[in-house]
């Protein structure tokens, strides 16, 4: 962003996952183009950024912590000049409706407050200790080199600035691709990126990861891989650096977040939380959650709520007031969801709600499945989209052992009112995932807190205090007295 550069390359054409009328029938929205890099372009922008580190000795990964806040505060300021801009094409490239795409956007600007309010601490803290009689010690928070940060396309603002801006602030130089739905959003942005940081500080590239990325990573230039999405890709990218040994790692990857639905329990709190925690953005998230085990004894009634509750979530346009169900960016989605519908229903699963599972264009209205059992892909795939499968129980067990089998470990909701079988589920489950809620759907934040997972589902932790972490290392200057000290 030093110098934004004169593209005369190829294009990609960014499309929307809106639909218009057109004449008789219906068009899907062109909102402009992007730049399709080849490897070569992407290296030089990652050249760049090596030269502004400079193994260490550039003026960025140098200079005070006060003055790189400066620099990432008057980045702030001319970013929020751009919210209007930014929502609009959060809205019209991915399908967020406005309520959350506002939200998105000002829980960005939150959270790089948030990074410059917990560094200034940290940086207080850092003064001398006794190390050990006659020796005195003192941390001091270290840069890590090059990272490349790249968010996901259903919050391809918020995610990939809980990694951009920690990277940046700690000191490293960063080479930065947008989302591949969410890429134009990020346009208003550049020529703020542009004058608020130094010239190779940071880079942004685009194109597509199996020839940018792929090619980023086997230079070896690469200190830290930041990543939200699939596992499968990121450990892809992770084998494809020639020494994996040095690479730190930040990633948020696959999750099948279970609700586990007890029969003594509020069934109208667990239907509301279930109903927004599997369908919030269209259950585009990856805290969605993703498969529901209701209790036998409860699980007429919860599907009947459960319905009523669905019935009444608002589908249309993103900018449309109180919409609650959008197009979805992702092409191939739509197939894909059917795929699963139909491979659940020929092993013996219904669609419940009426309409649930019919599609138009890029919309997929949401289909709650049941009942859904360990044969069906349903019950193993992240769907991430509007499919809500749902277990029914008899033994808790089961249940358990399900959870303990999984590859996923992010996060789960119980929900019940027995203290002691949740106090029982809350100590099995403590080494499975990454959070427990308890009566309440899965959600990331607040980002002030650690949101990490195990297994499969994720590596290091981030949120504001642990992603400064993540961006650093701490090194201890040691200093042993000396006779000649003492007096
Ligand atoms: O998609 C994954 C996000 O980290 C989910 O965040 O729980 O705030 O929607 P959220």
């Amino acid at each position: 962003a030093g110098e934004l550069r004169r593209w005369d390359g190829p294009l990609a054409t960014v499309r929307s996952p809106v639909w218009l009328k057109d004449g008789d029938g219906e068009r899907q929205v062109i909102l402009g183009s992007a730049p399709l890099l080849d490897a070569d372009t992407a290296l030089t922008a990652l050249d760049a950024a090596v030269a502004a580190y400079d193994k260490g000795r550039g003026a960025w990964p140098n200079m005070r912590v006060a003055e790189r806040i400066q620099h990432v505060e008057s980045f702030l300021a001319r970013m929020r000049e751009q919210r209007t801009a930014v929502v609009k094409l959060l809205m019209w490239e991915i399908g967020k409706n406005l309520k959350d795409s506002e939200k998105e956007f000002d829980r960005t600007c939150d959270y790089i407050v948030d990074t410059i309010n917990a560094l200034k601490d940290l940086d207080r803290r850092s003064s001398r200790f006794e190390l050990e009689q006659g020796t005195l010690g003192q941390i001091r928070r270290a840069p890590l080199g090059v990272a490349l940060c790249m968010g996901p396309y259903n919050y391809p603002l918020n995610e990939t600035f809980t990694t951009l801006i920690p990277a940046l602030i700690m000191g490293n130089t960063v080479v930065f691709k947008p989302a591949k739905f969410g890429v134009l959003l990020i346009r208003p942005l550049l020529e703020a990126f542009r004058d608020s940081f130094p010239a190779g500080v940071i880079n942004v590239i685009y194109g597509r990861g199996r020839e940018t990325v792929s090619a980023l990573m086997a230079s070896g230039k690469v200190d830290v891989f930041a990543f939200i999405g699939t596992h499968k890709a990121a450990s892809d990218l992770k084998k494809l650096h020639p020494r994996p040994h040095r690479l730190r790692a930040a990633l948020g990857l696959d999750a099948k977040n279970p609700g586990i639905v007890l029969p003594q329990v509020d069934l109208d709190n667990a239907v509301e939380e279930a109903v927004t925690g599997a369908l919030s953005f269209n259950g585009q998230r990856c805290t969605a959650l993703k498969i529901l085990f209701v209790h036998e004894d409860v699980v007429e009634p919860f599907l009947d709520k459960f319905q009523r509750k669905l019935a009444a979530l608002k589908p249309g346009m993103p900018w449309e007031p109180g919409v609650a169900l959008t197009p979805l960016p992702e092409p191939g989605k739509v197939d894909y969801l059917d795929g699963l519908v139909a491979d659940a229903t020929a092993k013996g699963a219904r669609v419940l709600n009426e309409g649930g599972g019919q599609s138009r264009g890029s919309f997929f209205y949401p289909a709650l499945l049941y009942p859904v059992s360990r044969d069906m892909r349903v019950y193993h795939e992240e769907q991430f989209g509007p499919l809500v499968p749902v277990v029914p129980y008899r033994d808790l067990q089961t249940v358990i052992d399900d959870v303990l089998d999984s590859d996923y470990g992010q996060q789960l909701s119980l929900f019940g009112n027995d203290p002691e079988t949740i106090g029982a589920l809350v100590d099995i489950f403590a080494n499975q995932v990454g959070r427990i809620n308890l009566n309440a759907q899965c959600q990331r934040g607040p980002d002030t807190y650690p949101f990490n997972g195990r297994k499969n589902s994720a590596e290091g932790t981030l949120s504001v205090h642990d992603a400064l972490r993540v961006f650093s290392i701490r090194t201890l200057v040691a200093t042993k007295f000396q006779e000649s000290n003492k007096q």
